[in-house]
């Protein structure tokens, strides 16, 4: 409670007529003040008792949804709300006293906007007294945000299409060769070789399959991602897919050593492009340890992220290589496509994550993928804090 209010009530039965009206002056003064500042924000606020019936709303509320309260309504928050989902999920939520943090809705029968909610509970006197609602309008932010991964995306194909137009230049020379060695062949002659031709035909075949290759690897590429993120344990994901390379690994004289991060948070992710980066860098990894070696594999949380680290003890990259071994095509094997980290990338982009490399020549190679964790810690609210 407010001192000057608390002063005047203690002092009530002495003070005269104006003195009791200049106090209510000041408390509606306040009172207007308050309601002003939340009917300027932008989010919106909702408070409830303990009985989930609205105390109070600002005007960003009433833009969102449809309310209808009237002043002596006995009715629940759920029960007043036009949107059928967002009610349903109050009921839910309040009912069984959960908190939650950013949760979103898409509101489609007014307006297409997307909003997320968080509820908390009011706390006094340890005891929970009502209910905050906060509810943020993100459409703005979010669209933003698929605007730039549009641009992003855009951006890594023209590179890949310059790659592939890069990469067909070879193939195409050698097959319009060997076409010419063998009109060469028949010009003129009523006999032909057939051995030289057939030679030369499977040179051709071997030229259309790389070519092949190079457009179904760079459809894969650039094909987009259908995520579906979901909230799980990374150790989880880690546990199942090396319990799938483990064979693999152990054939090729490599050790496995995995360190699992306890309690870690959970993480939005797609298990299965998960895996997918995660078995292409296992890949590059056994390529680099033709000889065998150790393959550590670590999980832990840093900061407001959690982090994914696969490191070998391989032929490392060499300094001069660094920039380029995320470059769509880049390999320096013979049989490589230079495709494997470009995906890598691209799945942890689509995570909202970010990924850097560690390496020393002779010594190995440690790749660290870092996951966004989506909880922000919200404190409880005070009830007894002398504003709302
Ligand atoms: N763990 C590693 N150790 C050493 N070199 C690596 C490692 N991972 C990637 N590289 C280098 O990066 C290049 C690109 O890798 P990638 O995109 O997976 O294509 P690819 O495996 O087809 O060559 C590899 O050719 C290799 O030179
Ligand atoms: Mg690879």
């Amino acid at each position: 409670m407010r001192k000057f209010i608390q002063k005047a009530l203690e002092k009530l039965s002495k003070m005269d007529k104006e003195q009791i009206k200049d106090i209510l002056c000041r408390i509606s003064n306040e009172n207007e003040l308050l309601e002003m500042v939340l009917n300027s924000m932008t989010d919106g606020v909702i408070v409830t008792d303990r009985q989930y019936h609205v105390l109070l709303y600002n005007k960003s509320i009433a833009r969102m949804f449809l309310i209808n309260l009237d002043e002596t309504s006995e009715e629940k928050i759920w029960e007043i709300i036009d949107d059928r989902e967002i009610a349903a999920f109050f009921r839910e939520k309040l009912t069984n006293q959960e908190k939650v943090i950013d949760k979103e809705f898409t509101l489609e029968e007014r307006i297409n906007r997307v909003i997320s909610v968080s509820i908390m509970p009011l706390v006094r006197d340890k005891r929970v007294q009502g209910n905050l609602i906060h509810i943020e309008d993100v459409t703005e932010k979010r669209s933003k945000e698929a605007r730039l991964r549009r641009a992003e995306n855009l951006a890594a194909l023209t590179t890949l299409a310059a790659g592939v137009a890069h990469e067909i230049k070879n193939p195409l020379g050698s097959i319009g060769i060997h076409i010419q060695l063998i009109q060469k062949e028949m010009r003129n002659k009523k006999m032909v070789k057939t051995e030289m031709v057939k030679e030369y035909l499977s040179v051709i075949t071997e030229e259309v399959d790389r070519l092949n290759r190079i457009v179904v690897d760079f459809l894969f590429a650039v094909r987009p991602m259908d995520t579906n993120l979901e909230e799980k344990n990374i150790n989880q994901v880690v546990k199942e897919i090396f319990n799938f390379v483990q064979y693999e690994l152990k054939e090729s004289g490599v050790n496995l050593k995995i360190k699992l991060g306890e309690e870690l948070p959970k993480i939005k992710i797609d298990e299965k492009y998960i895996k997918q980066a995660i078995l292409n860098l296992v890949k590059n990894s056994m390529y680099a340890m033709p000889n065998g070696g150790l393959l550590t594999v670590e999980t832990l949380r840093a900061g407001g992220n959690v982090l994914l680290k696969i490191s070998d003890t391989g032929s490392g990259i060499p300094d001069e290589l660094m920039d380029k071994i995320f470059e769509p095509y880049f390999t320096t094997k013979d049989f490589g496509t230079g495709l494997g980290l470009t995906l890598v990338y691209k799945i942890v982009k689509e995570h909202l994550g970010e990924i850097s490399v560690n390496s020393k020549e002779g010594e190995g190679t440690t790749f660290t993928i870092s996951f966004p964790i989506p909880q922000k810690e919200k404190r409880l609210i005070d009830y007894k804090g002398e504003a709302v």
